[in-house]
């Protein structure tokens, strides 16, 4: 690609799509230009004069085309732009988080067949550079786990509980009327939007390559003020925290769950819709990343940064796939929980290894004590739909 133009196809015209436009239009590049750009519903007014499709074919089918962004809200149809861009060489940024953290084993396998680059930087994290740093700087062997705020929604919602004792309807309502939350709030507050951006962040910390069925999800809309209070009254707040360690006999465990946060943590101060990613290692004990993870300008920045990347040959080599001495992932990892519930049933569901703390009244019942992610995996549907919430509770 040095030297070259890039003629780009751009898929999406929403948040991203638009700061994608906007923040290349600013710096005004000579050598990146927006071509033609593919969106589902042609007759919506738009804020630009340019040459918009809703056939992806224009797009592919044109010989100036030689660089493919795309940014839809789409998971499947982004797959198959994703893939059919690949196969005709064409390079790929994304930022679509669900469909890389299903489909990235064959999406590696079809840059390796092609020749051809996919980045997506965006996806996980927006303008925080995490994939690229995990990917080039952090070396295997030396880093030990990758943990942070990775939804700024759920990260806002609880900002505004902890902060301005906000009710978590009332935070739930600004953060959607803010444009922070999606409609269907679920993807952001149930854990998955994290979750996604786990997987992604694994592959390159660590090299492996978990579904997203396999990993504890759980997220804080259960949440009530009996838990709000037990947090206060332990001068913690609860944050929705993704997990990755890498524990002894090389195993790798992963979660995504709320976790009571001390002050003295990094990501104790990562307040409203902020990200932040504490980032372990052997000899260098703690790093910490912080900045926006959405927002069109924040994340069209990160896409930019990714097409730059393009400009000079950049590639994700996924060197720690190759290791020999990659981990193996396990649910087989107990640790302390705090555990509320209101209806004795609801408190068999999970099978405790030992309980250090039972509390029981009227109104409210917890339980503080270990327990298994294997345990917690297998109820986690359950532990949904029932009245109760769960949270990591470190003992520092
Ligand atoms: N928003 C963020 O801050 C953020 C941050 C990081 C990553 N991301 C990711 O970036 C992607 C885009 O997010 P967004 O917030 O910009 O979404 P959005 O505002 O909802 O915009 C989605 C765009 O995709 C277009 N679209 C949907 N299906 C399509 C299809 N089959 N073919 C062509 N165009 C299609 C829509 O067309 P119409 O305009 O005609 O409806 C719209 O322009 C998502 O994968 C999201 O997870 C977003």
């Amino acid at each position: 690609m040095n030297g070259k133009k890039l003629n780009i196809g751009l898929f999406g015209f929403g948040t991203v799509g638009c700061g994608l436009y906007d923040v290349l239009k600013r710096i005004g590049s000579k050598n990146v230009e927006i071509k033609r750009i593919c969106v589902r519903d042609l007759s919506k007014q738009r804020p630009i004069d340019a040459e918009f499709t809703d056939n992806a074919d224009d797009i592919f089918n044109d010989p100036d085309i030689n660089f493919i962004v795309e940014l839809i809200d789409d998971a499947d149809a982004a797959y198959t732009i994703v893939k059919r861009a690949l196969q005709m060489s064409l390079p790929v940024v994304s930022g679509n988080k669900k469909m890389l953290a299903h489909h990235i084993e064959e999406l590696i396998e079809l840059q390796a067949r092609y020749n051809v680059a996919l980045l997506y930087d965006a996806s996980a994290c927006g303008s925080i550079p995490v994939i690229r740093n995990l990917e080039e700087y952090y070396d295997n062997d030396l880093l030990t786990s990758v943990k942070g705020i990775l939804n700024g929604s759920s990260n806002f919602i609880l900002s505004k509980i902890f902060n301005e004792k906000m009710s978590y309807a009332d935070a739930l309502k600004l953060a959607q009327d803010l444009g922070f939350a999606e409609s269907n709030p679920s993807l952001d507050i149930d854990g998955w939007d994290s979750l996604f951006k786990l997987i992604i962040i694994t592959i390159h910390a660590f090299g492996l390559y978990v579904a997203p069925e396999d990993i504890f999800t759980y997220g804080i809309s259960n949440m009530n003020d009996a838990d709000i209070r037990f947090a206060n009254e332990k001068e913690r707040r609860f944050k929705l925290v993704a997990h990755v360690e890498k524990l002894q006999g090389n195993k790798l465990i992963m979660s995504v769950m709320p976790q009571l946060i001390s002050r003295n943590k990094y990501i104790y101060s990562v307040e409203d819709e902020f990200n932040g990613v504490v980032i372990k290692g052997l000899f260098y004990d703690k790093q910490f990343m912080f900045g926006r993870g959405a927002g069109g300008y924040p994340t069209g920045s990160a896409v930019l940064s990714d097409i730059t990347a393009c400009l000079y040959d950049y590639k994700y080599e996924y060197k720690k796939r190759n290791d020999s001495q990659m981990p193996t992932y396990t649910t087989d990892h107990s640790f302390r929980v705090y555990y509320r519930y209101s209806d004795y049933a609801d408190l068999d569901l999970v099978k405790f290894e030992s309980v250090s703390e039972n509390y029981i009244s009227d109104e409210y019942k917890y339980v503080v004590g270990k327990v298994s992610l294997r345990e917690l995996h297998k109820v986690q549907d359950e532990l949904r739909k029932r009245n109760v919430f769960i949270a990591a509770y470190p003992n520092d």
